[in-house]
C-alpha cells in the first residue's frame, strides 16, 4: 500500500461539521479535485490496482461521476452513472436505501451493463455503506457482477464494511 498516497488524501479532504444537517461531519472531497497532482495520482493508483479486470465503471453521484469518469478514460472501458431516483431517462433499476441523514433511492438504466459484465464501482467516500450496498444490487440486478469498488476515504466508525462483506473493496485512506 501506498502510505503517502494515504497521508496526502486523507490531508487533502475537508471536514464540514453539521453539513448537510446538524451532528453529522461532511467529509468533503472537493479540495482534492483542485489538486491536479494529488488527483492523478489517485487515478493512477486505482488504475494499476484495476487494469485488466473490469468491463466497465460505474461511478456514484454526484463525485462517484467525477472520480469514476477520469478512471473509466483512463482504463479504457465504458462509464455508467448511478444516479438518484427521477433523473434518469430510460427504463431503469430503482433500490431505496438508508443515509446517515435519511432515506433516498439510487437508480441505474436496466441496459446499462450487460450481463456478465465485469463492474468497478466507484465513490468518494464510504460512511454507511448503505449507498455502495444498494448499488451493488442494482448492478447485480441488470445481471453484472461488482468485480471491485474503489473508495477514497472510508469512515471507519460507521462500519460500512459490514454492509459489503464479500465484495472486493478497496479504500485509499480511513478516517
Ligand atoms: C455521500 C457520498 C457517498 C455517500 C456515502 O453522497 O458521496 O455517495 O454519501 O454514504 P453512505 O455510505 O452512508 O451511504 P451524498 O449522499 O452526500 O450525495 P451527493 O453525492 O449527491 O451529494
Amino acid at each position: 500500500p501506498d502510505g503517502q498516497l494515504a497521508a496526502d488524501v486523507l490531508a487533502g479532504m475537508r471536514d464540514i461539521p453539521d453539513f448537510p444537517e446538524e451532528g453529522v461531519v461532511f467529509k468533503d472531497f472537493t479540495p482534492v479535485l483542485l489538486d491536479v497532482q494529488l488527483r492523478d495520482r489517485i487515478v493512477a493508483d486505482t488504475v494499476e490496482r484495476r487494469r485488466g479486470q473490469v468491463d466497465v465503471v460505474a461511478g456514484i453521484e454526484a463525485r462517484g461521476f467525477i472520480l469514476g469518469a477520469m478512471i473509466a478514460h483512463e482504463l479504457g472501458v465504458g462509464f455508467v452513472p448511478v444516479r438518484k431516483g427521477g433523473k434518469l431517462p430510460a427504463a431503469v433499476h430503482s433500490q431505496s436505501y438508508t443515509l446517515e441523514y435519511g432515506t433516498a433511492t439510487l437508480e441505474i438504466h436496466q441496459d446499462a451493463v450487460s450481463h456478465h459484465e465485469r463492474v468497478l464501482v466507484v465513490d468518494d467516500v464510504l460512511a454507511t455503506g448503505g449507498t455502495l450496498a444498494a448499488t451493488c444490487e442494482l448492478i447485480e440486478r441488470c445481471g453484472a457482477s461488482v468485480a471491485a469498488i474503489e473508495l477514497v476515504l472510508e469512515i471507519e466508525a460507521l462500519a460500512g464494511r459490514d454492509k459489503l462483506r464479500g465484495y472486493d473493496l478497496h479504500c485509499l485512506t480511513a478516517a
